[in-house]
């Protein structure tokens, strides 16, 4: 099978990116991570790109035409997907319509509902009953467009914002190359 190149985008820890490298590692996993891209020089998931040995980019957000590196760099690298995992900016509307082609991301919550940051403090305060993560096309909204695969789980009484994460990453690492499988499975 020939695999279409990727590039995963991080803030932080990126720990979705380890889980995605481990995954590509499967010949029949329809991606190959190609590129690293990171606005954070301080993340964590740095680290993770570097002892894989994949190409890794930092970008300064603040100067001016960074989007437009970011494309010249995708498009040498011929990338034809863009995966957010735990990229905690937001790619604008001319951005995703110069790259042309999928760009997707997870959320921890099950989308629509707490859209943007501080996700599990506003789960449990609102005593939802389940929660869960969605993978989702990206646009130029937060959080919107439209649903690629979404799992829930139930809380418990004694869940708090340390456990409801652990849980959700915990479904994360399935449901993200979930949503690659099934974004390639319909091409
Ligand atoms: C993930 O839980 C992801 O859902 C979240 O950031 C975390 C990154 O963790 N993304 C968002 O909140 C985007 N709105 P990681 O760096 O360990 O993969």
């Amino acid at each position: 099978m020939v695999k279409k190149n990727a590039c995963v985008f991080i803030s932080g820890t990126g720990s979705n990116l380890k889980n995605l490298l481990k995954r590509a590692r499967d010949y029949s996993f329809p991606i190959k991570i190609k590129l690293v891209i990171c606005n954070n020089k301080k993340a964590l998931g740095l680290k993770i790109a570097k002892k894989n040995s994949i190409r890794l980019h930092l970008v300064d957000t603040k100067s001016r035409n960074f989007e437009k590196k970011i494309l010249k760099i995708l498009r040498e690298n011929n990338i034809s997907i863009i995966c957010l995992a735990g990229y905690m900016k937001i790619l604008s509307k001319s951005f995703l319509k110069e790259f042309g082609k999928k760009v997707i991301n997870i959320h921890p919550s099950l989308l629509p509902k707490f859209k943007g940051l501080n996700t599990f403090q506003r789960i449990l305060k609102n005593r939802e009953v389940m929660t869960g993560c969605t993978v989702h096309a990206v646009t130029e909204n937060l959080d919107a467009g439209k649903i690629i695969s979404k799992k829930s789980f139930y809380i418990k009484p004694k869940d708090n914002e340390i456990s409801l994460k652990r849980k959700t990453q915990n479904l994360e690492y399935k449901v993200f190359p979930e949503a690659i499988i099934k974004i390639y499975r319909n091409i």
